[in-house]
């Protein structure tokens, strides 16, 4: 591979370095070329321009591979728990037994999360959208613990942030859903792991006992590690954008859980159900359904397909898809919404209009299906990705700061007027 590249412009040839990563992606760094030739390169939506070099996650789209540090996600999801890959994800490596019980034991000891809290979370009306509310109260530990704000720290008092944070945003959760429903907030049950500690403060109530179903568990859990990074998409580029202007870890969090948030990324998972939900109380016509979506005059979209990156099969939806089956049948659940998902999945990949555009379905598009057979109600599917982002989030977050990398600032291209002058009031 040439380790440069040239670019022509008003008859002046530059010459770029180019960059290889460790899979043989291949870059040209532009970082000099602004002031070398006075032009800039511009890419709405970022649709091919790296903004670093990470070693966290690698995406082949065109192959639909999928690895966190090396481990293929189908070994991970298999083999691994969410609190073990975060830990991966984080720290770079796989605990041994020991660092693993060390790092769980941290976790459940900082579940519990100040009273003050819930002054804030009674502030919220029950029509609060819970992402809204999550977003809140992570940047609230700002509050809680301001010496978090000292971008200068020392490594052991980030690790007890991260901590923090992942030990704290299952009750969050957990808690603003309790917000929506009007019911009093349950507290963390340190007995118990992750999952089960999240879906008992989700479900369980003061007034009778709740028992975990452990398929449900289990099945969660798989869900988290599914999403627990994916290189520089959009809510993990704004929490290293945010981050990079030395903003705190939890407020950069907190952002990441707003990108999350809107129906092309995380919140597509919702916005699946509301759809198959529509196309069910509209008669369950998917070829109707199907031609909206084609129609470039109509803005609906078929909701859970299509990727950015990845242009052949999403590997987290090939898994997700046999949990959504292992896990009904499991529980015995028959759904008719899911009928519409196979009939429109069925129809869409063999229609010339998805194949030619290469959109599949996605992540999103199984995972609000699993979710509600877990009996998670559809506007908490959102607030189930953003617990499982969290330590990709934070990894991400890590890396930028220890590479000392620069504020994230794009240029642009201008193209308003250009200068005039000020007409008076009366002149208008
Ligand atoms: N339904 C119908 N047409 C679609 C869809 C869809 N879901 N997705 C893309 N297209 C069409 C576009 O209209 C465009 O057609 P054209 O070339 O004729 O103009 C073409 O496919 C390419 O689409 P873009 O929007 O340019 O692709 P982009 O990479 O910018 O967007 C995105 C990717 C946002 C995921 C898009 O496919 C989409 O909106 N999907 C639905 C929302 C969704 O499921 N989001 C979750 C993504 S996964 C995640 O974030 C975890």
């Amino acid at each position: 591979m040439s380790n440069s590249a040239e670019i022509k412009i008003n008859g002046k040839t530059y010459e770029l370095p180019v960059i290889e990563g460790s899979e043989g992606e291949v870059a040209i760094d532009i970082g000099k070329f602004r002031s070398q030739s006075g032009v800039i390169t511009i890419d709405p939506g970022f649709k091919n321009t790296g903004s670093t070099k990470s070693a966290i996650t690698f995406l082949d789209g065109e192959k639909g591979i999928l690895r966190y540090r090396g481990y293929t996600i189908e070994e991970l999801a298999e083999k691994s728990s969410f609190l073990e890959v975060s830990y991966l994800i984080i720290y770079g490596e796989l605990p041994d037994q020991k660092t693993l019980e060390h790092f769980k034991n941290e976790i459940s000891h900082h579940t519990l999360v100040h009273e003050d809290i819930k002054k804030i979370l009674d502030g919220f009306p029950s029509a609060a959208h819970p992402m809204g509310v999550l977003s809140s109260l992570v940047t609230s530990l700002t509050a809680f613990y301001p010496e978090s704000l000292d971008p200068n720290r020392s490594s052991d008092e980030v690790d007890l942030s991260i901590i923090r944070l992942l030990a704290k945003l299952p009750t969050f959760a957990a808690w603003a859903f309790k917000n929506e429903m009007g019911h009093p907030v349950m507290y963390p049950d340190n007995k118990l792991d992750y999952t089960a500690n999240f879906l008992k403060m989700m479900f369980g109530l003061p007034v009778e006992d709740y028992e975990v179903d452990p398929v449900v568990a289990k099945a969660l859990d798989q869900l988290l590690i599914l999403h627990a990074d994916h290189e520089q998409n959009c809510s993990t580029a704004t929490v290293r954008v945010v981050g990079s202007s030395h903003a705190s870890l939890y407020a950069s969090i907190s952002a990441g859980v707003c990108a999350l948030w809107g129906p092309l990324h995380g919140g597509a998972n919702q916005a699946v159900i509301e759809m198959l939900e529509q196309i069910q109380a509209d008669g369950g016509d998917t070829a109707k359904w199907m031609a909206k979506a084609k129609d470039k005059n109509d803005p609906f979209r078929l909701m859970g397909f299509g990727h950015r990156v990845y242009k052949n099969f999403d590997p987290r939806a090939k898994i997700i898809k046999k949990a959504a089956d292992d896990v009904l049948a499991k529980l015995g659940v028959n759904d008719p919404i899911l009928d519409i998902a196979k009939g429109l999945e069925e129809e869409a990949l063999r229609d010339p209009y998805f194949v030619e555009r290469k959109l599949y379905p996605n992540v999103d598009f199984y995972s609000g299906i699993i979710y509600r057979a877990l009996g998670i109600p559809t506007e908490m599917f959102t607030v189930m990705f953003a617990l499982g982002r969290l330590p990709g989030w934070i990894a991400q977050w890590k890396e930028m700061r220890e590479n000392g990398e620069p504020i994230g600032r794009p240029r642009q291209v201008y193209v308003g007027s250009n200068e005039r002058n000020y007409v008076s009031m009366d002149n208008r």
